[in-house]
């Protein structure tokens, strides 16, 4: 029995557009992203975060002044509620993983909202992820510089020295590449919260949650641990193989919309080889480079009509690894730049203002009737109850 409207189920909704938006584009077949019209080649490399936010929620950049205006705006919002605070050493003393922490402090943030809770969210997002790392290790939170922007001041926040050029610009790189990126699950997290005129709390707690999964946010650590389970180039088919041959997926590889390079994944791989070259480790960045090679040469055999391919995390990984920034905090960090995307996701939903509900398609039992329950028929032997 069907939903009774003619339209069939599709998998994951897979092919099945969601949503109309100006925010990003994505052409899987050409491996093209836009961010509101740039290519995000253009785009990240370029711009500053604070830009790239202005960018996503007016559909155009701001000149000098209203950057300006723009970036005090986004500074001063990074106070945190107290019991935020407080929540966040009762998560470090419990050590609750950092998505989690970042989960349940996000939702006290409506203990304190402006009028722009878009902008708080996005302004505090990083204050949250650098106070929990710094707690979770024993070390009191740095206070945010408001003389920083927002990509210096998270490395301030994490470390508590102010970070070189190359750092802060490879840092915005990331945060701009990730920004936004069509209906990826997170984001239709939040538009289906917000397209129940719930509030904007709400939703990013929910994509906060729909970040989280392996399948989605979660993959850039593990792709890195693979690096360093490998070890050396020599290692890398022999891993790999391993790993395919027991029905692993390798991880920062494969897209549900990409049929070829995700684009994201040159522009962050451009950016560590600068950093590399610069501040990092350049023998990692060589190894990754070989292992990326087999990997592909290795998932072109294992699922030949398939076209997998390297994807954002695999050079996200590489990147953030350069930046210092340990595996905890890699999807932490992806959220810090994907807050601004769902964001602006929200206030394009709260306008469009359509409920999104779509329909099921029905396959359990049918014609069943009520019985007494001494009338039902017992349990097969060795059929567990529910509990
Ligand atoms: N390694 C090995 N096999 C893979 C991989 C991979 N990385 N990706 C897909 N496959 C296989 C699948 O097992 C599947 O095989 P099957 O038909 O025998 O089951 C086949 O290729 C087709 O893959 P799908 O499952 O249809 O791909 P889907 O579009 O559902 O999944 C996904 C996309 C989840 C990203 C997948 O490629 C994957 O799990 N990759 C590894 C995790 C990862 O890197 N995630 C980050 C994605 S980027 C982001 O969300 C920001």
């Amino acid at each position: 029995m069907g939903g009774g409207s003619g339209v069939s189920f599709v998998a994951g909704l897979e092919g099945v557009v969601a949503a109309r938006t100006r925010i990003s584009g994505v052409d899987g077949e050409a491996g093209v992203l836009t961010l509101a019209g740039f290519p995000v080649e253009e785009l990240a490399g370029r711009a500053t975060f604070e830009e790239v936010v202005y960018l996503l929620r007016h559909d155009a950049l701001p000149d000098a002044g209203e950057l300006a205006a723009f970036r005090t705006a986004l500074a001063g919002r990074r106070g945190l509620p107290a019991a935020t605070v407080d929540l966040l050493r009762a998560a470090a003393d419990s050590g609750i993983p950092e998505m989690d922490a970042l989960r349940m402090t996000a939702d006290t943030l409506s203990l304190d909202v402006s009028e722009d809770p878009a902008l708080d969210l996005v302004a505090r997002f990083p204050v949250i992820v650098a106070a929990y790392h710094r707690l979770l290790r024993g070390e009191e939170p740095v206070p945010s510089d408001p003389g920083l922007g927002h990509a210096a001041n998270y490395l301030y926040m994490l470390r508590g020295e102010a970070p070189g050029e190359g750092s802060v610009r490879a840092l915005e790189t990331y945060l701009g590449t990730v920004s936004d990126h069509g209906m990826n699950a997170s984001t239709f997290a939040a538009r289906v919260i917000v397209a129940t005129r719930s509030d904007f709390v709400s939703a990013v707690v929910g994509a906060v949650g729909a970040l989280k999964g392996p399948l989605h946010g979660g993959a850039p650590g593990p792709a890195l641990d693979v690096v360093f389970e490998i070890g050396a180039a020599g290692n890398a088919e022999t891993v790999l193989r391993e790993k395919l041959r027991r029905g692993e997926r390798l991880m920062g590889f494969g897209h549900r919309i990409y049929r070829v390079r995700d684009p994201r994944a040159d522009v962050l791989a451009a950016a560590a080889e600068r950093l590399y070259a610069s501040d990092a480790d350049g023998d990692l960045y060589e190894l990754a480079l070989e292992v990326e090679e087999t990997a592909l040469r290795l998932l072109a055999e294992h699922r030949p009509g398939r076209n997998l391919q390297t994807n954002v995390e695999f050079y996200t990984a590489l990147l953030l690894h350069g930046l210092g920034l340990p595996a905890e905090l890699f999807t932490p960090t992806f959220a810090v730049g994907r807050v601004a995307g769902w964001t602006a996701h929200c206030i394009e939903q709260q306008a469009e203002d359509r409920l999104i509900r779509p329909q099921s398609e029905y396959v359990g039992a049918e014609d069943r009737r009520w019985v007494p329950p001494e009338e039902r028929p017992s349990p097969r032997s060795g059929e567990a109850l529910p509990g």
